[in-house]
């Protein structure tokens, strides 16, 4: 999360807005959640949620704070039946989905975004980065299964379908990312998606570009529309 180009702003919203409300969603052991602590969040303000209940609490084991982190965990499967109640009452000016979307196939990733959005506040922003396509969208075999790689083009379509404005989404190379540890699971070679949106954002704003290999200015885009949506 901390190599997000949205991160900065996130950390300037966070001492403009107190109690600005982030979800983690796929938090794994929530190590990104406690950076944000370090980085100046109250931990009452966040909330990690993961479909693994043996994630977290190996993370609370592991930071040993169980007590005194005030952070929130809910343990839920963002495609299952429960899910409305599990969260429900649930409102987050800001979501994070790191290296989620690409555990999917393309209805699960429509039904996730759907899910996502409808956690958001008017004017919250969702955030993340996950593999995808810089070409052509595909379906490929990963571990996990059958997963879907989306372009930058048809995951912007997406959002503004679904009501998001202020979209910026760029394929990235993986080694251009600055957290990038070599290789991936089955040794593909697809760019990340890295993308902000605003709920209900200007629809008339939006970028959408594959970077190329070789580009050497700054790839990743403007975080500016979605920091200026929260006041
Ligand atoms: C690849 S990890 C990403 C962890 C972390 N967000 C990161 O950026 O490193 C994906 C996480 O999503 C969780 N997950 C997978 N399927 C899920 C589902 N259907 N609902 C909620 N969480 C899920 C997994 O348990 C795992 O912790």
């Amino acid at each position: 999360m901390k190599s997000h180009p949205f991160y900065p702003s996130l950390l300037t919203l966070n001492r403009k807005n107190e109690g600005l409300k982030v979800l983690d969603l796929g938090c794994c052991f929530g190590a990104d959640l406690r950076k944000l602590i370090i980085d100046g969040f109250s931990g009452e303000n966040l909330t990690g949620l993961d479909i693994s209940a043996d994630f977290i609490q190996l993370g609370q084991e592991l930071f040993k704070d169980e007590e005194t982190s005030g952070l929130k965990f809910v343990v839920a499967d963002i495609l299952s039946d429960e899910w409305p109640e599990k969260v429900a009452g649930l409102q987050f000016d800001v979501i994070y989905l790191g290296s989620f979307l690409h555990l999917f196939d393309r209805p699960q990733q429509e039904t996730i975004l759907r899910r996502v959005s409808q956690l958001l506040k008017e004017n919250g922003v969702l955030f993340g980065k996950n593999l995808g396509s810089g070409g052509v969208e595909s379906t490929v075999d990963l571990k996990v299964g059958q997963v879907f790689l989306c372009t930058p083009d048809l995951f912007a379509k997406n959002l503004s379908s679904l009501g998001f404005g202020d979209i910026d989404v760029v394929a990235v190379p993986k080694e251009q990312l600055e957290d990038f540890q070599g290789g991936d699971p089955v040794g593909l070679d697809h760019p990340f998606l890295i993308y902000t949106a605003v709920k209900n954002g200007n629809p008339e704003s939006q970028r959408n570009e594959p970077i190329a290999k070789t580009e050497s200015s700054h790839p990743w885009p403007s975080p500016h529309h979605a920091s200026s949506s929260i006041n």
